[in-house]
């Protein structure tokens, strides 16, 4: 079984980035996170970050055939963005949004999401720990 783990833009700002929001971890420390909960799901994994949208696109695209689960974090482009909705939609690889920070509290802005309308699950508002929980739910949801 093999994951893709996808963090749009910014997130490899974590540790510095508005640390009251984010927490001081860094984007390593979030890569390390990940590395240790795919050798302990037994499953492997490729970690992806991009700032740009249509890299984001290209890599969901490239997933096809090749990927069974995604995790995506699309940060500020998960309210915005058609085209990542439309690449999850068009790969239909089953996915799970991720969020640090609970999205549901903030600005007015934050309040739609588009790509997590093509995601089965989302792990909202639990800091790095909602990687892990996404990536468990692929894991168990993919073997059963
Ligand atoms: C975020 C929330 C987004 O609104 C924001 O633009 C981000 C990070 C989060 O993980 O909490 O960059 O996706």
């Amino acid at each position: 079984m093999k994951l893709l783990v996808i963090n749009g833009p910014n997130l490899n700002m974590l540790g510095i980035r508005e640390k009251h929001l984010y927490g001081a971890d860094t984007y390593e420390t979030l890569v390390r996170l990940i590395e240790e909960t795919a050798a302990r799901l037994q499953v492997e994994v490729e970690i992806f970050q991009s700032n740009h949208e249509g890299v984001l696109v290209d890599k969901i695209q490239q997933a096809y055939g090749k990927i069974d689960g995604i995790v995506i974090n699309p940060a500020a482009y998960t309210h915005t963005s058609v085209a990542i909705l439309d690449a999850l939609k068009a790969v239909s690889i089953p996915a799970c949004e991720v969020h640090i920070t609970d999205v549901t509290k903030r600005e007015a802005f934050r309040q739609v999401s588009y790509a997590g309308m093509a995601c089965e699950a989302h792990f909202i508002g639990l800091g790095l720990q909602g990687y892990v929980q996404a990536m468990e739910y692929l894991a168990r949801n993919l073997r059963s």
